[in-house]
């Protein structure tokens, strides 16, 4: 390449960097995949690296990414936090395995996940936490204490066998399952989705109320030394090993490795691993464990050379958009969704994916025909990473949102502050199939013979205009409608008698479930539970006094406010609810047919027995789901932790659980028991197990049995 267009090319990848570097570390949402990304760092460098004379100190790549914000304090990093360098075949790290040889002998490496979070600092004073900051430009971060002060596993005081004055450092992240129900939350809520967990974890981390971070699951994994407190381990092993003892969360798998050909075996195991962790990986970490050689390897402009970073090739698959088709949700939210070209990723086949909205898809430039880049969000929801505008052929075709519903042809709207677009008709058919499947899920009426398919028909023949019509239909009757397919008619038959069965016991279920049986935005099985705690029955929640102090309390800061689970939104969500028509209506309904749902007895919490005040881990593939077994052990007087840290008593081993994982359990003095034996302790002998419910329809966006290890 000559000169000149070295030169053009130089400030043509710099200005695509610098674009990527805001769209993903201020705006948190990502515009290039990972792999454009680092193709053009790496071609960049190599430019600047061959034309030394166009070397300019402010390129992206001569800076470690990663923005400020106005609104935080700024913390000075000292040392600062580097980044590492990265390696993406093992060609390189051969590379890197040579120059370490010729540098130093009698080393060990240690091979560790390289969680895909955000990085982070923590200070400790007197042994209490003092000072949390993010990597910032790696010289200077924000300060972000009052928000990582809400995150449960960070220690916020250390035992009196650790230093008094100490710095970590190490990586926040989103668990998968968190970040799954966090953009269904945000979905439902008609706002802006995260495109992974990753972006999640910052959009939390750079809240400036920090009671939206304390809502939204938050976890860290400590992996490295901060400037105070670290001196005295001969071992990065060893540092780590104390810093578990001290009570930080650490990596649940890491390798020591003689050889470079040890080290790519242990980097293809941990490949196969990935989908197990709580967190999400993209890549290895290599490090030499032994700390006296770091000065003498020293370091580049980019990190230490002590240690590199190999990035797995991101799991996706090239696919084409056939058709953009617009769903209608049960609060009335259109969903434009990709209809795809079905393509194998990740161990399923990808047919659709959701656009979530209008701005999202013209963020991403996704048109009706573009070929595109699928990756798989938090590893569960198929995503469009981006499209791939080198293929356009110019027979693509730009979406627009529609302008009326595409099921009822009402009105459709952008409500102030949201990013949705929803159908205004409570009418609308399609909202009513939405809500009356939602009324009859498991969490809610557990109405199991009311599915989806049902749910559609019993609209679309007019026989439910509304949930409640179920506690009034004529059961015989609907045993003889049909309900099969086009050429296959098939009757309701004795269902319709299970329905009626099901429906006569909803009557009696606690007003917890019914509340979110309603269908309320915001309110999910968590907020149902603790606002249901706050209120003896349903009819109490129309004028509730309690949810309006909720409200009020929170414009009245600094003063002294109840503190009460109930959030501020879904407070507000309940209340316009039971004041619109739609909900007086419901309640009236609901008053006359007999039906005013009261506050669950609560369940009484064990004062004896084995897991009185026990900390327990659950861990692996377990027969039953894992929210079960949380809830028998708390009932049980247990304590359910994340992650093993000195506390725990008990890891709760299922299937599949390297012997790394319960060593390291064991080393802090923790009992590794399985199942059957955790049903001992609970009182329950594995034999008289409760028959697992058959899963009816396991959904796309049904969140892994993650790994609760971290
Ligand atoms: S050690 C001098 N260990 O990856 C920096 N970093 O791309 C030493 N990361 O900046 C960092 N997992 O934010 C280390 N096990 C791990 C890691 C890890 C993730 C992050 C860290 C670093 C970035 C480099």
């Amino acid at each position: 390449m000559d000169k000149a267009n070295a030169k053009a090319r130089i400030e043509e990848l710099r200005a695509l960097i610098e674009k990527a570097n805001h769209d993903y570390y201020d705006l948190h949402q990502p515009t290039v995949g990972d792999r454009d990304y680092d193709m053009w760092e790496q071609e960049l460098l190599k430019l600047e690296a061959d034309f030394p004379e166009f070397a300019d100190a402010s390129s992206p790549v001569q800076n470690v990414a990663g923005g400020l914000l106005e609104g935080f304090a700024k913390v000075k990093h000292d040392p600062p936090m580097q980044s590492l360098d990265k390696t993406h075949a093992k060609s390189e790290l051969a590379e890197f395995d040579a120059f370490v040889r010729k540098t130093v002998e009698g080393f060990t490496y240690l091979v560790e996940p390289k969680i895909d979070g955000i990085s982070l600092s923590l200070r400790y004073s007197g042994g209490r936490l003092v000072r949390a900051a993010t990597r910032g430009n790696g010289l200077v971060g924000d300060d972000i204490t009052a928000n990582v002060n809400t995150i449960k596993t960070v220690p916020k005081v250390l035992p009196p066998d650790a230093p008094r004055e100490l710095e970590v450092r190490g990586e926040a992240f989103m668990t998968r399952e968190g970040f799954v129900e966090l953009n269904a939350r945000q979905e439902a809520a008609g706002l802006e989705t995260f495109a992974n967990p990753r972006n999640a974890c910052a959009g939390s981390l750079k809240q400036l109320d920090s009671r939206v971070t304390a809502e939204r699951p938050l976890d860290v994994v400590i992996y490295n030394a901060g400037g105070v407190g670290c001196d005295g381990f001969a071992s990065h092993s060893e540092m780590i090993a104390a810093f578990a003892k001290w009570g930080f969360p650490v990596a649940p798998w890491s390798k020591f490795c003689k050889t470079i050909d040890e080290v790519f075996a242990a980097i293809d195991e941990l490949q196969t691993l990935r989908h197990t962790f709580r967190f999400e990986i993209d890549g290895a970490v290599i490090k030499i464990d032994e700390r006296k050689f770091y000065d003498i390897l020293g370091a580049t402009a980019h990190g230490p050379r002590w240690a590199r970073a190999y990035k797995y090739a991101p799991e996706r698959a090239e696919t084409t958009v056939e058709a953009i088709t617009v769903q209608v949700g049960r609060t009335g939210i259109l969903t434009p969704v990709a209809e795809l070209k079905p393509v194998p990723l990740a161990g399923s086949v990808i047919s659709r994916a959701t656009l979530h909205n209008a701005d999202q898809i013209a963020r991403q430039d996704i048109r009706i025909g573009d070929r595109v880049w699928l990756v798989k969000a938090g590893d569960v929801i198929p995503a469009i990473e981006s499209s791939i505008p080198e293929k356009r052929t110019g027979a693509e075709i730009v979406f627009t949102m529609p302008t009326a519903c595409p099921v009822c042809g009402g009105a459709v709207a952008r409500l102030e502050g949201e990013v949705a677009t929803r159908c205004m008709n409570p009418a609308c058919p399609a909202q009513l199939c939405r809500r009356l499947e939602h009324f009859a899920s498991r969490n809610a009426l557990d109405l199991k013979a009311l599915g989806g398919k049902i749910a559609d028909i019993l609209v679309d023949k007019g026989v439910v205009k509304d949930p409640l019509d179920l506690f009034t239909l004529d059961y015989s009757e609907l045993a003889g409608l049909d309900v099969g397919e086009k050429d296959a008619p098939r009757k309701f038959g004795k269902n319709a008698l299970n329905l009626k069965n099901a429906v006569v016991d909803a009557k009696e279920l606690p007003l917890e479930r019914w509340l979110f049986a309603v269908g309320i935005p915001q309110v999910g099985v968590t907020v149902a539970k603790d606002i249901a705690a706050e209120h003896e029955k349903f009819s109490d929640l129309k004028d509730s006094p309690v949810l309006k102090n909720v409200i009020e309390n929170d414009t009245k800061k600094g003063k002294e406010r109840k503190i009460l689970a109930i959030k501020v939104e879904a407070a507000k969500a309940v209340l316009s609810f039971f004041a619109s028509e739609y909900g007086s209506a419901f309640l009236d309904r609901m008053l006359s047919l007999g039906i005013d749902p009261q506050r669950g007895a609560r369940a009484a919490v064990a004062t004896t027995g084995p897991l009185v005040g026990a900390g327990c881990v659950l861990t692996g593939a377990l027969s039953r789901p894992r929210g079960e077994y949380a809830a028998l052990i708390e009932k049980a007087g247990g304590i359910v932790q994340s992650a093993v840290t000195s506390k725990t008593k008990y890891l709760i081993a299922g299937a599949n659980v390297g012997a790394t994982k319960t060593e390291k359990a064991r080393a802090l003095g923790t009992e590794v028991i399985d199942e059957a034996r955790l049903l001992e302790l609970l009182g329950e002998t594995s034999s008289d197990k409760a028959e697992q419910p058959a899963d009816e329809k396991p959904s796309a966006a049904a969140p892994v049995q993650g790994d609760l290890f971290g």
